[in-house]
């Protein structure tokens, strides 16, 4: 049997740990042979391949980003999109295809799968931990690792200068970074998607720790916005999802504290950091899993599936379950955190 891989969307620390696991399996005890997408779905959509056997996943594990290229093209879009890449899998003689991404990059596999017959499995990929169906993505705990060791220095020098440093994490619509990094890096303040935040407030956080002598250290996911609607977006721009792009949170945030505390305040944007270089070890752990259960998923012929974790356990779940609906912050565990923030 030929597979094709591909992985799409943003890059994620892990993804060539699943595309090792994937090969190494498929070659040594299915006897398979694979094929390469390039840049996510726009390999199959236009015959675009790279070797993809075992000297080709050598030494790849540590590596970040991956050996395939990613973007996010998406062949629903496309004029003929569907028909164009059963032409090219049946051209290249590829019977099942793996798709490794997030919300869209899997989106499109569910749909291809359950519509057009097309047998493709999915592995979820995204830092930002929000697609559901499954307890985590590789790339997250890369993700909050970086975000942490980035609030453990800035700590350092806060304290001493006596500022405020609010500190920028990925998260558009998910604050599962922000939560994760800020916990485990002893930040004063977390700021969500999920939940709109008074400005006052965290005002009057920021200025009872100074009481107590502590500089504090605000953390603010990309995608939270104040109570009252009130942010000015410094970019008014679409992003590569087609979403008005809410950059400047943070910056905006620290002037605001600023003029409203009379302290100053300085802003730190992590931005595509947390998602570049190697990946942690639980990340290379999960990513392996992945990729093993996902070349037994196409041994099986279960296809429209996804590899999963829940608990310990690798599972396979209807790829139109796990693309439904993103995975947010639940409300009870953001107020078990705030306990801090007084
Ligand atoms: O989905 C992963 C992610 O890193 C988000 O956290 C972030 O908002 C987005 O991708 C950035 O996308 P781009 O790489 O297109 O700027």
């Amino acid at each position: 049997m030929r597979v094709g891989v591909l992985t799409g969307g943003g890059d994620c620390p892990g993804l060539n740990a699943v595309i090792r696991g994937i090969v190494r399996k498929g070659v040594q005890e299915y006897g398979y042979d694979f094929v390469g997408f390039r840049d996510g779905w726009r390999g199959p959509l236009e015959g675009d391949t790279v070797r993809l056997d075992i000297p080709a996943v050598r030494g790849i594990l540590p590596r970040g980003g991956t050996i395939l290229g990613s973007s996010r093209t998406n062949p629903l879009k496309a004029e003929n999109g569907v028909r164009r890449i059963k032409d090219q899998l049946a051209k290249l003689d590829v019977q099942a295809l793996i798709a490794i991404g997030g919300e869209d990059t899997l989106g499109v596999a569910a749909r291809l799968s359950d519509e057009y017959a097309v047998p493709c499995v999915g592995v979820p990929k995204t830092i930002d931990n929000d697609l559901s169906a499954t307890d985590y993505t590789f790339g997250f705990d890369t993700a909050v690792n970086i975000a942490t060791e980035a609030i453990d220095r800035l700590h350092t020098t806060a304290e001493s200068h006596m500022r405020v440093l609010v500190v920028e994490v990925m998260g558009r619509h998910a604050g599962w970074i922000a939560l994760h990094s800020g916990l485990a890096g002893g930040a004063n303040v977390i700021l969500i998607p999920e939940q709109r935040f008074d400005v006052e407030q965290v005002c009057a956080w920021v200025t009872s720790r100074f009481r107590a002598s502590y500089a504090p250290i605000v953390v603010v996911a990309e995608g939270a916005m104040p109570r009252d609607g009130e942010l000015v977006l410094k970019d008014g721009s679409l992003d590569s999802f087609g979403h008005v792009r809410l950059s400047g949170v943070g910056e905006w945030l620290a002037k605001e504290i600023e003029s409203r505390t009379g302290k100053e305040a300085r802003t730190t944007v992590l931005g595509h950091v947390q998602r570049g270089g190697t990946p942690s070890a639980f990340d290379r752990w999960l990513a392996t899993r992945f990729g093993l259960h996902a070349i037994d998923c196409v041994h099986d012929g279960d296809f429209g599936k996804m590899v999963a974790l829940r608990a310990t356990d690798i599972v396979r779940v209807p790829l139109v379950e796990a693309t439904a609906r993103l995975k947010t912050v639940d409300p009870e565990l953001y107020q078990e955190v705030g306990v801090f923030f007084g």
